[in-house]
């Protein structure tokens, strides 16, 4: 029997799994200043984070105790993983859980900004019955998305589960992604035979020039800066659900104001979680709190795996 702290919560089956393999799951959050004092006195074995909780190298050389360490979700940009394993800590996550809810999520932010949802969300509540005239005006020149060219930049399981959606709603789709050539998507339309549809990758400087619609699915570093704003079509519109960062702040907000960009989508900031509000004050972006991942499905789906892979890694 091993204690694991679970300190940025789990799904209830994958606790369940847990506690029925013999162990004891602690739910209770521990702040970051008494992560090593609480891990040492509880003598766990496991320590469970999701993105708040940060797993430095002080984290791992104070816990002489911890023996593994799981992500619940994808990025693992909080943890230090090399460190980790040269250290005996096996590191767990769970890659292929939320892609389905991120490429969902990027369609709501889609849908809702071809038709200005996130501006007459902001707006009706406050004027909707003193110049709801002047709203539909505003709000009628929407754009229906079949038809459009969508860019994904970062072709691993989230960009194809984007890339998914994106045929099923009639669109054309590019990708970019240095380590893959091409991607066979599955279109699985209920009660219809199952068909793919290949898709080559492209140069990012193609995609840049010929998408409508760009898409950002890599774990991290800077993509998007001002240069390769500079190569989009006018009026792009640009979504990140991937990590703070990828597209630089500064210049999403000139592009934006220089109409190089007609909106964008952000679930993801670079001062997580006390993001610019600059950003969050402007009528043309669409936000999100960071929950690509947070559906309960995909919740469910970490959980278990987590659960299965911390049960392993501990035998
Ligand atoms: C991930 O990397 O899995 C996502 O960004 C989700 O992060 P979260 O677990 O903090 O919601």
């Amino acid at each position: 029997m091993s204690k694991i702290l679970a300190n940025d919560g789990i799904d209830a089956t994958g606790k369940m799994i847990l506690e029925k393999a013999g162990h004891e799951v602690i739910t209770e959050k521990v702040s970051q200043d008494k992560l090593i004092s609480e891990i040492n006195a509880g003598n766990f074995s496991a320590l469970t984070v999701r993105s708040a909780t940060q797993v430095s190298k002080d984290v791992i050389d104070g816990c002489p105790g911890l023996k593994v360490i799981g992500r619940g979700g994808v990025g693992m940009d909080n943890i230090e993983v090399e460190y980790a394993k040269s250290k005996g800590i096996a590191v767990v996550n769970t890659p292929a859980a939320s892609s389905n809810s991120v490429a969902e999520l990027v369609f709501a932010h889609l849908f809702s900004l071809s038709r200005l949802l996130h501006f007459s969300n902001r707006i009706m509540p406050l004027e909707g019955n003193r110049i709801f005239g002047d709203i539909k005006k505003r709000c009628s020149d929407g754009l229906e998305l079949r038809g459009k060219t969508i860019g994904i930049i970062g072709f691993g399981r989230i960009g194809q589960s984007v890339a998914k959606i994106a045929l099923g709603c009639g669109m054309k789709v590019l990708a970019y992604d240095p380590f893959v050539k091409f991607a066979e998507i599955p279109i699985d339309i209920f009660g219809f035979e199952k068909h793919t549809v290949k898709i080559d990758t492209i140069s990012l400087d193609d995609l840049l020039g010929q998408s409508h619609i760009i898409t950002i699915h890599v774990p991290s570093g800077k993509m998007i800066g001002a240069v390769e704003i500079e190569k989009m079509k006018k009026g792009v519109v640009l979504l990140n659900t991937a990590r703070g960062g990828v597209i630089d702040e500064a210049a999403l907000l000139e592009g934006l104001d220089k109409g190089q960009i007609s909106c964008a989508a952000l679930d993801v900031f670079e001062n997580e979680p006390m993001p610019n509000l600059a950003l969050l004050r402007h009528d043309r972006i669409s936000l999100s709190p960071h929950i690509g991942a947070s559906t309960r499905e995909a919740q469910e789906r970490i959980g278990v795996e987590l659960a299965n892979k911390i049960i392993d890694a501990l035998s």
